[in-house]
Parts: C-alpha cells; structure tokens; sequence
C-alpha cells in the first residue's frame, strides 16, 4: 500500500494505540471481535483516533466532511433546524462537532433567522476536538459563542429540540462477518508480534447471529464466501435519542444504502474503508490511532431501530435534494455579492454538496420526528422512503 511515510510524532502515537490495543487482547486471551478492535483505534482514552491530538479535518487532515467543504451546508441545515425550533422551542444538541464548523455555519444563519436556542448543546467525546471547536468558535461567531454547551453525558428525558448528527453513525465500531461453508463467523482480531491479524471465529458477540438471520430474511440468503459488517450499537443508539426526545427532531446525515443495496450480492466485502492523509484504503489494521476507519450505514436498519423505539419517519432522502429542499439555491444566489475569486471557489465547494458524482447521491439525510407537524422542508423534493 503507498501510503505516506509517518513523521516521528506520528511514528510515536501509533506505538501508543498498539500497545493499548495489544493490551487489551492479552488481557481478553489472545483475540477481540472487529468492534471492540475499531472502538480502541478510534475512541481508546488518549490513545485512538478521534481522541488523540493527530490533525483529522480539512485540507491538511485525512478526510473532508460537507461543513468543512462549504458553509452553505450548515446554513441550509439551519433552515430545517429553524422550522423544527419554531414548532419545539428548545435547543439544538449536536454529537461529534469535529471542527465546529457545522456549529458556527448552523449558528450563523439561526441567527440572521431571528431562531437562535437559548443553548447549542455539543456531546463531544474528544477533549482534544473540544478545543479545536472553542477556537473555531471564537474565530467564527464571538458573539454567539455563549451559546454553545458541551455537555458531559446525554441530556436528561423531557429535552426538546433539534438533534443533528453529521457523519457520526459511520464512525461507530461495527461487526464483521462471513459466510463460512459451516455457517457464519465473525472477525476477531490478534496480535502475532507484529502486526494485528484477522481471525474468523464462530460468531461470540451476542444478537450477531440473530441479525444476521433478520438481515437474510429481507434480502435473500447471502452466498458462501459473502463478507460484510454490521453496526449492533445502532440500536442502543437510538433507543437512548428515543428515550430523551420528549418533542423534536433527529436528524442524520452520513453516506449509506439501504439493506437492500447494502448487502447486495455484489458487494461483497463490504463497506469498511480507511482514511490516512486523503488516501483511503481497505485495510483497518495498517495505521491504528493515525487512520479514520469507517463504514457505509444502513439507514433500513437506522429507519427501523427509531420506529421500534417510538420515533416517527419523518424523511429519508438524498443530501442534494435534503439541502435544496432546504432552500440550498437562495443561498447560492446570495454569493453574488462575494468578491469574484471567493464567489467561483465556494460555488466549486458549494456544487460537490449536490453533484451526484460527489456527495449528492451518495450522502443521505434521514430525519426522525416526535411531535412535530410533517412534511418537513428538507424532506419535500424527493421521499426515498419507499426504498427501506
Ligand atoms: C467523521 S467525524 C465527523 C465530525 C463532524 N460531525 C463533521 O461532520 O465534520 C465523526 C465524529 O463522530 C463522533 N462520534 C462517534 N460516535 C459518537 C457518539 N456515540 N457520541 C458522540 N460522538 C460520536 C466522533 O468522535 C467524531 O468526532
């Protein structure tokens, strides 16, 4: 794999995400399941990904979300965080800010809307990117940044408001099966020395195979040989945005299929994907604490596990037409007043929202409601519902 050669502080942190990992497989007797594996890259205390002090966002990071692309993303998000707002009152609580751009564009356009919440609520689990959204928001919205409430746990039941989470889903840590001649397995992960290995087992953690089972009910028996990945923590997920979401709104975004495309039959490695220095790869094991690891989201999964916990489906929907329907277009009108050079680069950036070829199709917004008068705005061009 030609991936970029590490400096000495990268050398160093992923010495420390291995040991940590390594750590926990002796502990756990030689092997953990693929979650618990990703967990630790990702979340470990100090040590994984998202936690640790590594550069992850933008240009000189490893991947490029939409509020990093273009602050006409969270601008046009803030038009249904507006109409969910005037129906609840409340605040808005967002999971995973990563820079705080999301939070400064959302902010911004809430209050030139004349709609700011008392309280832009961010549960964050990374001290390290707490701090980068404090600068960001001190630089962006100084007036506004009191506003802002990093919250150390969920909110107690009886919260009211608009919940936005943009590209969190694909980071949780999921499940990796196979179809094996005997039946299914799952991927454990063991250390030889030198590098992490795969290990397929029969399946130990616990619902793995019952899902498995639900998911071949709906889409045919998958062939022997199929492997793919399973997101178990979805579920609880959901189940606690459920249980304190007294009225409002839940909104994800993130890329994803529904189960029908996600375990097509000819997709059959599955969606995991790695992101180092804007080169993605397939390969989660390389660059543990370094690399973004990642999986696609089934939203037919997302869509069931809200409405078994009492959410109604208020959308499902591309990202283009989400954030036209969100009023994308006016906003694009108002860079006329831009300076030339600065009106082409953010009409470029503005286009990869939509474009088909980049993130317009691929991107997906689903919305959950309780208590609040549909159709939503986000959610009136194009209703893929039907395609759960
Ligand atoms: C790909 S980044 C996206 C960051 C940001 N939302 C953006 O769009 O630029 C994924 C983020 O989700 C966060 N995350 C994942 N699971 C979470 C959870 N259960 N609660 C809160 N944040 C979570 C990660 O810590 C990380 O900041």
């Amino acid at each position: 794999m030609n991936l970029p050669a590490l400096d000495a502080e990268q050398a160093a942190q992923l010495e420390q995400t291995r040991a940590c990992i390594v750590d926990a497989i002796e502990a756990a007797g030689g092997a953990i399941p693929f979650d618990r594996y990703m967990e630790l890259a990702l979340y470990a205390p100090g040590a994984g990904y998202y936690v640790n002090g590594t550069h992850k966002f933008g240009a000189a990071g490893d991947f490029v979300t939409a509020p990093e692309l273009s602050l006409l993303f969270g601008a046009a998000l803030a038009h249904q965080v507006a109409e969910g707002l005037a129906q609840t009152g409340g605040q808005v609580l967002e999971f995973g800010a990563g820079s705080g751009a999301l939070a400064a564009d959302v902010l911004q356009r809430l209050a030139e809307l004349d709609r700011l919440p008392a309280q832009y609520q961010i549960l964050e689990l990374s001290a390290e990117l707490k701090a980068r959204q404090t600068e960001t928001l001190r630089r962006r919205i100084p007036a506004l940044i009191e506003r802002v409430v990093w919250l150390e746990q969920l909110p107690d039941p009886g919260w009211r408001g608009v919940i936005l989470a943009n590209e969190v889903l694909d980071a949780m840590p999921v499940s990796r099966f196979r179809k094996g001649s005997a039946g299914w397995e799952e991927q454990q992960v063991a250390w030889d020395g030198q590098a992490f290995r795969p290990l397929w087992t029969e399946p130990r953690t616990p619902r793995l195979v019952s899902s498995l089972e639900a998911i071949e009910r709906r889409v045919g028996v998958l062939p022997p040989g199929y492997q793919s990945e399973v997101n178990l923590r979805l579920r609880p997920w959901l189940g606690a945005m459920a249980a304190l979401l007294e009225q409002g709104l839940l909104l994800l975004i993130d890329y994803g299929y529904s189960e029908r495309e996600y375990y097509h039959f000819e997709r059959d490695q599955g969606t995991l994907i790695c992101h180092f220095r804007h080169r993605a790869h397939d390969d989660p094991f390389v660059l543990p604490g370094l690399q973004d690891i990642t999986a696609s989201v089934d939203f037919s999964a997302v869509a069931e596990a809200g409405v078994e916990n009492g959410l109604e489906l208020a959308g499902y929907t591309t990202q283009a037409q989400f954030l036209l329907g969100c009023g994308l277009d006016g906003l694009l009108k108002s860079l006329q007043d831009e300076p030339e050079g600065e009106r082409i680069d953010r009409l470029q950036a503005a286009k990869q929202l939509v474009l088909p070829s980049a993130m317009g199709e691929r991107f997906k917004v689903m919305g959950f409601q309780r208590g609040v008068e549909s159709p939503l705005r986000g959610f009136s061009l194009r209703d893929l519902r039907a395609s759960l």
